[in-house]
C-alpha cells in the first residue's frame, strides 16, 4: 500500500470519526453578516476605515493597537508585487489605544457588523490588560491577539531567541491568553504565523488557554524585493511580510493542519481574492475568512463580489452555506 494513503486513512479515523469530538462554530462567537471578514491593517486604523468596510464585510478588524502611539517604519514600507501581492514591514503604525478607543466606539455606533479589536504583539502583560480592558469597554465584540513575535527585520530572522521581541513559544501565547481572560470577557481569538515555531502547536496551546478561535495565517516573513534600478533593497526594513494571492496555499495547509489538532473555530487568512479562494480555506477546515490585501488593492466591494462568488459556487456545489463546507476536505 502507497505509504501516503495510510497515513491519510490513519489520520481520518483518528479525527473525523471520533464521535466524542464536538467542533465549535465561529456563529456561536461573533454574529458574522457574512462569511467574509476584513483582516487587521491599514483600513481599520480608525473609525473611518471600519466604518467604510463594514458597510459590506462580516465583521472588521481593526489595526493592531499598542499602548503608545507609533509612527512605524520609514517609507518605503508597502510595495506592490502586482499579482503576487503586497509585501510590507510597516511595524505596526497605530494610534495607540486611547484613541483607538475613541475610533472603536464610534465605528461601534455605525457599523451593523460585529467589531474586532486586535492587540498588537507585546510582552508586556499588565499593558495588554489595560488595552484589552479599555478596548473592551469601548464596544469590542471580539478581540484579535497578533502573535506576530519572533520576526526580526533586522536579521530576517523568524527562530524563537529574538532580542526585540523576547522568547516566543506557545508559553507566550499561553501566558498571554490566560493572563486576558481573567480581565475581559468578549472571545479572545489568537492571531498566528505560521514560520515562527509550529503553528499547530501555537494553536493546540491558545485553544487550551482558552481562545475562542484562531485565525490563520498572518503575512509571512521573510520576504524580500531588490530594486534592480537602484540596486538596494526595495523594503526600509530590508525584509518584509508577503500577503495576498501567492501566501493562499500556505493558508490552506495551515488550515487543515490546525484543524485536525484543535476544536475551536478557525479564521482563515491569506491570500483570499475570490470565491473559490474562500471555499478552500473553508473546507480545509475555517469557518470564515479575512482579507486584507485584495480589500486593500479593491476597496470594499471586494467583499460585496466575493461574497457573490461563494453564494454562486455554493449553488453550484449543492451546497447551503460556507459553514457547511467548513471541513470537507478532511473526509
Ligand atoms: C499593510 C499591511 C498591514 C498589516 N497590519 C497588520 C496588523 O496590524 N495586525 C495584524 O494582525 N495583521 C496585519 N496584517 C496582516 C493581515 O491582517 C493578513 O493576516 C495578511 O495580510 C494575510 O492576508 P491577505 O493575504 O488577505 O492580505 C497586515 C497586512 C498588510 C498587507
Amino acid at each position: 500500500m502507497d505509504p501516503m494513503m495510510l497515513t491519510h486513512s490513519q489520520r481520518k479515523d483518528g479525527v473525523r470519526e471520533d464521535p466524542g469530538r464536538k467542533r465549535k462554530r465561529l456563529r456561536t462567537l461573533l454574529a458574522l453578516r457574512n462569511p467574509v471578514i476584513l483582516a487587521s491593517g491599514p483600513l481599520g486604523r480608525t473609525a473611518t476605515g471600519l466604518i467604510r468596510f463594514g458597510r459590506f464585510a462580516g465583521a472588521v478588524v481593526g489595526k493592531s493597537t499598542t499602548f503608545l502611539p507609533r509612527t512605524g517604519n520609514p517609507h518605503p514600507r508597502l510595495i506592490s508585487l502586482g499579482d503576487y501581492g503586497l509585501m510590507n514591514w510597516e511595524n505596526l503604525p497605530n494610534l495607540g489605544y486611547e484613541r483607538f478607543a475613541e475610533e472603536l466606539r464610534l465605528a461601534k455606533e455605525q457599523c451593523s457588523c460585529p467589531v474586532i479589536a486586535s492587540l498588537g504583539p507585546s510582552a508586556d502583560l499588565d499593558q495588554l490588560k489595560t488595552i484589552a480592558t479599555t478596548l473592551e469597554k469601548a464596544g469590542a465584540d471580539a478581540l484579535e491577539l497578533d502573535f506576530k513575535w519572533g520576526f526580526d527585520p533586522q536579521t530576517g530572522n523568524t527562530g524563537n531567541d529574538i532580542s526585540s521581541s523576547g522568547v516566543f513559544d506557545q508559553g507566550v501565547i499561553s501566558a498571554t491568553i490566560l493572563g486576558l481572560k481573567d480581565v475581559v470577557s468578549v472571545p479572545i481569538i489568537a492571531k498566528l504565523v505560521a514560520f515562527a515555531g509550529d503553528i499547530v502547536e501555537h494553536a493546540q496551546a491558545a485553544e487550551a488557554a482558552g481562545a475562542g478561535a484562531i485565525t490563520a495565517i498572518n503575512t509571512i516573513f521573510p520576504a524580500m524585493k531588490i530594486d534592480i534600478h537602484r540596486q538596494t533593497p526595495a523594503l526600509s526594513s530590508v525584509f518584509g511580510g508577503l500577503s495576498g494571492k501567492s501566501i493562499l496555499p500556505l493558508a490552506v495547509a495551515a488550515v487543515y493542519r490546525i484543524y485536525e489538532a484543535v476544536n475551536i473555530p478557525i479564521i482563515g487568512c491569506g491570500g483570499v481574492t475570490s470565491g473559490e479562494d474562500a471555499l478552500e480555506l473553508n473546507m480545509a477546515g475555517a469557518d470564515g475568512v479575512e482579507m486584507c490585501t485584495t480589500a486593500m488593492v479593491e476597496g470594499p466591494s471586494a467583499f460585496r463580489r466575493v461574497n457573490d462568488e461563494i453564494d454562486n459556487l455554493l449553488q453550484e456545489l449543492g451546497f447551503a452555506s460556507a459553514e457547511e463546507c467548513c471541513g470537507l476536505a478532511h473526509r
